[in-house]
């Protein structure tokens, strides 16, 4: 993590600071909150009945969207029970085996779990677009750590909660712990709008024990045996970035590949055990073990600008998540010529999600023909991002005449990138000099002559 910096969210997850781009990738809201509330949930993918989902992850950073969709994903899927029974009995059939071959010394044949077996009836294809490579291979070690509240509930129990002294306690523990080994705190914090008066833990979403095993997995198949590379290893193993990675994710993948290290027999063995366990034992979730689980998605990662990846995809996708830094920072994906790209792959049912409520990507929406709406999100009772579709029946809150007014002011002129090839600074030039020769109402005067 040469170029970034690790920060906690407030619901435990990490999230990162770019020193390059001066901004912070996830909002102080927590990084997994975020994914679930505005993708994940408005995304709505559970309710298509179709067998093959496409999903384009649009900027996969270290993953979150992808992670919380393919949680959502196995904690909602409904187990065959014909295909379970089935599974019981070979398995069943073959421990039953073993045991005549050892006792009449006699050899059986053996059941093996075909794909049909294992497949479920539907299949989730991600497909994750990101142009920093380090990230990506970073994604699946990330830890979801526990929360300051929760560590602090641990050592002092909150039967104290009605004393003053005690939450003063809690308050400056949050602040220590959310802010230990931050370089760059002061402005990490106020890029978050952190005032630890108003902190407030929340963990209501969990990423499945899965999802980061399984990334490992479509990573290793993707980069084979450079995974994970020597770089990585070694960011991996810096004590100062120890903290931020769940250590038995990083065994795992060193199992896998079996790196260049001096494995000890107790890691071999530990890692060994815990594989078994989580391949073909473990009944912590009743419904998926670990290989119906991984069935369920094919991973794919194209690391490279996402303007030059997207003309080389050949998909249809169901969903699309555009999680770019904000327009003025990224104006590459924000543009009239990218989206009309989106366009093109996304099907005729499905849906385009995105943090952003500006007026500018609204109108880059609408002028590529998308029927456009908000994002709404019950439990803050606000709307929190933007959803575009080719169908008008996928938008629940269509935007106003209001709001579509403003749009049509001189703040929704959108940003050009002829050929998907311009520099940032090209493309905000570009817009500069259309806004100062456009004949549009300003934003501030529309919104005089049209009150709120
Ligand atoms: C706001 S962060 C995304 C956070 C991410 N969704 C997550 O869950 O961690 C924006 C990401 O866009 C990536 N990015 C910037 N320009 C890009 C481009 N032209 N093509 C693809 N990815 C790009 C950055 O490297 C960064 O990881």
């Amino acid at each position: 993590m040469r170029d970034y910096e690790p920060y906690f969210t407030q619901d435990g997850s990490i999230g990162l600071y770019s020193y390059s781009d001066k901004d912070v990738f996830h909002s102080k809201f927590g990084a997994l909150t975020e994914a679930w509330e505005k993708f994940v949930i408005p995304s709505e993918l559970s309710d298509i009945d179709k067998n093959n989902i496409r999903v384009l992850d649009i900027c996969y950073g270290i993953g979150y969207n992808t992670k919380a969709l393919m949680s959502f994903y196995i904690q909602n899927y409904k187990i065959n029970k014909k295909i379970f029974l089935k599974k019981i009995f070979i398995k069943t059939y073959n421990i039953v085996s073993i045991c005549v071959d050892k006792l009449f010394n006699k050899k059986q044949k053996k059941l093996s779990l075909s794909n049909d077996t294992i497949d479920s009836n539907k299949k989730m294809f991600i497909d994750c677009l990101e142009i920093n490579s380090e990230l990506v291979e970073l994604s699946p070690f990330f830890k979801t750590i526990k929360t300051a509240d929760e560590i602090f509930n641990k050592f002092i129990p909150p039967i104290f909660d009605c004393f003053e002294f005690y939450n003063n306690l809690k308050l400056s523990f949050n602040k220590f712990y959310t802010n230990i080994r931050l370089k760059n705190r002061n402005e990490i914090n106020e890029l978050l709008d952190i005032k630890f008066n108003e902190m407030k833990i929340d963990k209501e979403y969990k990423l499945h024990p899965y999802v980061n095993y399984i990334l490992i997995n479509s990573l290793s198949k993707y980069l084979s045996e450079n995974y994970p590379s020597k770089d990585l290893k070694k960011i991996l193993s810096e004590s100062k970035n120890r903290r931020f990675f769940d250590k038995t994710l990083i065994k795992y993948a060193k199992f896998n590949q079996f790196w260049g290290y001096n494995l000890s027999i107790y890691t071999v063995l530990s890692v060994f055990l815990h594989n078994i366990y989580y391949y073909y034992l473990s009944f912590r979730d009743k419904n998926v073990n670990f290989k119906t689980a991984e069935s369920l998605f094919n991973v794919n990662f194209y690391i490279n600008d996402a303007r030059k990846t997207i003309l080389n995809l050949n998909e249809q996708y169901d969903c699309m998540f555009l999680d770019a830094f904000t327009y003025t920072k990224a104006p590459q994906l924000w543009s009239v010529e990218f989206i009309a790209e989106l366009y093109k792959k996304l099907s005729p049912t499905g849906v385009l999600l995105t943090y952003s409520n500006s007026v500018q990507v609204r109108n880059t929406l609408l002028e590529n023909k998308f029927y456009v709406g908000k994002i709404y999100n019950e439990k803050l009772n606000k709307f929190v991002g933007t959803i575009a579709s080719k169908d008008k029946s996928k938008i629940k809150y269509p935007l106003n005449s209001y709001e579509i007014g403003l749009c049509n002011t001189k703040a929704g002129i959108p940003y050009h990138d002829p050929n998907l090839s311009f520099s940032k600074k090209d493309i905000l030039e570009l817009r500069e000099y259309e806004y100062r020769h456009s004949n549009l109402m300003s934003s501030s005067k529309y919104i005089k002559t049209r009150g709120k």
